[in-house]
């Protein structure tokens, strides 16, 4: 009985949003709409990102910690401005990338930007 109700807390606390700023101070994006944007566009398919439900693939790196890496896919040092510019346009930053361009304007970048900044 104790376990049941225990896991009853549980299952409430992980189904649980996370509280997402209205705006991203870094990308000057909007968290919320990037959320929405990354599941429309499917980067799932591809990445592992916090907060969206995906096959946790591994055809891309996880996206899961890119707020602290160095770099934006080992070509760019990682800045907001540089973390849109890949996301519009990978095969233009790096020809030979497995990443195709998904023709994703750069409001809607921005907006992705800000939800990777703050998943
Ligand atoms: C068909 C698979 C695929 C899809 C779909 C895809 N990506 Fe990627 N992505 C990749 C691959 C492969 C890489 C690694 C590229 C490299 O290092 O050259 C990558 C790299 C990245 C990186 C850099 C990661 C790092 O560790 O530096 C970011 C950011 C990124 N993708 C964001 C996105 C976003 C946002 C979307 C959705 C709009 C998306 N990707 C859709 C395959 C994909």
């Amino acid at each position: 009985m104790k376990a049941a109700a225990l896991f009853l807390v549980l299952a409430a606390l992980a189904g649980c949003e996370k509280r997402l700023p209205d705006i991203d101070p870094l990308s000057g994006g909007s968290p919320r709409a990037g959320k929405e944007l990354i599941e429309r566009f499917g980067c799932v398919a591809c990445h592992r990102i916090k907060g969206i439900t995906g096959p946790r693939s591994k055809v891309g790196p996880s996206l899961e910690e890119i707020r602290q890496a160095s770099y934006v896919a080992g070509v760019m040092p990682n800045s907001p401005g540089n973390l849109v510019k890949w996301i519009m346009d990978p095969r233009e930053v790096d020809p030979k990338t497995a990443m195709p361009d998904l023709g994703v304007t750069e409001a809607e970048a921005r907006d992705m930007a800000a939800y990777l900044y703050n998943q």
